[in-house]
């Protein structure tokens, strides 16, 4: 165990990057990433980009990068820390270089990385491993078939996995990739059909974040190749939404679909494209099609259909995956009824929001049936917020206080009700992502127009703010951002307080979140 840090290393700046980016650095430094020492720079990631090669002409498929404050451009070493502040690596600057797609302010570091000690790992840790650490015996002519995977595997990719396993006469390494949402749910459901592969078989977390601008498929290959996989079978979630166990459970679609991805880059392993499976429903059993007789071939749930049975409370069909994979569906996805959401009122000071996010709980608890937490925008400035100031910088603070309180009470199956000015779409939308890690977001903008608003000014702030004696007052001499992703618009002009808050209700009882 390393005691504290070596005395040449005091000196240095530290620098806690994001969580994508941690795990990048994570799988760098174990190889993972192979052949891949440290974070690209300029020519690299221009020549992968552009290509799917470094400069030096190495296939790799996607950029692997690091942001940092500018004013960290000129350290020649910098300690890469974990968000609780422990140095992980030590990053050898090679290159400061500007990157048009980042904020100003903020620069790509590049460069290679010494590993002070390993990330102190999450929830099962016990499975991870280095592709060093890794104690599989591989089968016939050294071959190992490798399983990349975000979403359980279901009865027919079971029988697929089975059957490319067998013709190569191979063990099977189930790397399961690791997405910062319902992890552990997708470890277990992995874990639960460890018995339905081939004997030798091991299943592997890593966290290889999702990123954006895809090649994901040949990243994955690159990644099994380093686990020492010769073979990968390409099953891969239907890319076209979330997956189940993937964010956005909510109100936008899901998917957990498999279907072969052809990889256009090139792959250090061999990708078998496995042969399609139906589910014989004369003999109840999954075979390949070709073995069924004609009009006797089931699919498989299609994503819509399980997602609809999960957000139903539905059970989920045995012939379609085993009973302790829905477990982890389920527990993945609940019912709306019993599933974490947030009710997020944004709008400006004096449209109602207050007065509508109190009818709101209070009427959700006559109810019962739910767990009601109420952040409004007031209370909160002199609690969670007090000291803040209504600066950009110090609105979106409070801001994102509040989305990771609303996230909290998500988790664990409550319902959030938030009611701030929100003024800045951007750290609305973050707030939303938060949210819809672990549970489900719902937008009410209170569009009461600011003469209204002004009109009523209830706590003569308006006058005050027109007199010149509040600086910076939204709506008067600070933007409002009009949101485009409201799941509901309420101008309060002319409607009571039932009236509001009814059409809120109908809104959560329409989608199910309320019975
Ligand atoms: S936010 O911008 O950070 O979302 P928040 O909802 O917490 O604002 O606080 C808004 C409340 O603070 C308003 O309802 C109003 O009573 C008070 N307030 C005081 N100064 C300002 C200001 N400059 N702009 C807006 N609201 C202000």
């Amino acid at each position: 165990m390393s005691a504290g840090l070596p005395e040449e290393l005091h000196d240095l700046k530290s620098w806690t990057p994001d969580p994508t980016e941690l795990a990048d650095l994570e799988l760098l430094l174990a190889g993972a990433f192979r052949p891949l020492a440290g974070f690209l720079g300029s020519l690299d990631t221009a020549a992968v980009v552009a290509g799917g090669r470094l400069a030096d002409g190495t296939p790799w498929p996607s950029p692997v990068l690091l942001a940092a404050p500018e004013g960290l451009a000129g350290e020649r070493r910098l300690i890469l820390s974990d968000p609780e502040g422990v140095p992980l690596a030590v990053l050898e600057v090679d290159e400061a270089w500007r990157d048009p797609s980042l904020p100003e302010g903020r620069v790509r570091l590049a460069g290679p990385l010494t590993q002070l000690r390993r990330p102190a790992y999450g929830a099962f840790h016990g499975l991870r491993r280095t592709p060093a650490e890794l104690e599989i015996a591989p089968g016939r002519e050294g071959r190992l078939l490798a399983v990349a995977t975000r979403e359980p595997l279901h009865r027919k990719q079971l029988g697929q996995v089975r059957q490319a396993a067998e013709k190569l006469g191979a063990p099977v390494l189930v790397l399961a990739l690791l997405s910062g949402s319902h992890e552990q749910e997708l470890v277990r459901a992995l874990l639960a059909v460890r018995k339905d592969l081939p004997d030798g078989s091991q299943i592997v977390p890593v966290n290889l974040a999702t990123r954006t601008g895809g090649r994901e498929s040949e990243l994955r290959a690159h990644v099994a190749a380093a686990y020492g996989a010769t073979h990968l079978l390409a099953v891969q979630e239907d890319r076209s939404e979330a997956g189940i166990l993937r964010a956005a459970s909510g109100a936008r679609g899901s998917s957990s679909g498999f279907t072969p991805v052809p990889l256009d880059g090139d792959v250090p392993l061999s990708v078998v494209v496995p042969e399609p499976w139906a589910y014989d429903a004369d003999v109840e059993v999954w075979r390949p099609v070709a073995r069924i007789e004609a009009g006797h071939a089931r699919a498989e749930l299609s994503p819509e259909e399980l997602g609809e049975l999960l957000d139903q409370g539905a059970p989920i069909p045995e012939w379609f995956t085993p009973p302790a994979v829905a477990v982890e569906l389920r527990r993945a996805r609940p019912p709306r009824h019993e599933r974490g959401v947030t009710v997020f009122f944004t709008g400006l000071s004096g449209s109602g929001k207050s007065t509508v996010a109190r009818g709101l709980a209070d009427a959700l608890v006559e109810n019962g049936g739910r767990t009601v937490s109420l952040l409004d925008g007031d209370v909160v400035r002199q609690m969670l917020s007090s000291g803040l100031t209504f600066s950009k910088a110090d609105r979106d603070l409070n801001i994102r206080r509040i989305g990771f309180v609303a996230s909290e009470i998500t988790r664990h199956g409550g319902l959030a009700i938030c009611a701030p000015i929100a003024p800045y779409a951007a750290t609305r939308a973050e707030v939303r992502r938060m949210v819809e890690t672990v549970g489900d977001f719902v937008l009410v903008h209170v569009a009461t127009p600011l003469e209204e608003c002004e009109r009523r000014d209830r706590k003569g702030l308006y006058a005050k703010a027109r007199a010149g004696l509040i600086p910076e007052f939204t709506g008067i001499s600070d933007p409002y951002e009009t949101p485009a992703d409201a799941d509901l618009v309420l101008d309060t002009t002319g409607l009571s307080t039932e009236e509001a808050v009814g059409s809120v209700l109908k809104l959560l009882t329409a989608g199910g979140w309320v019975r």
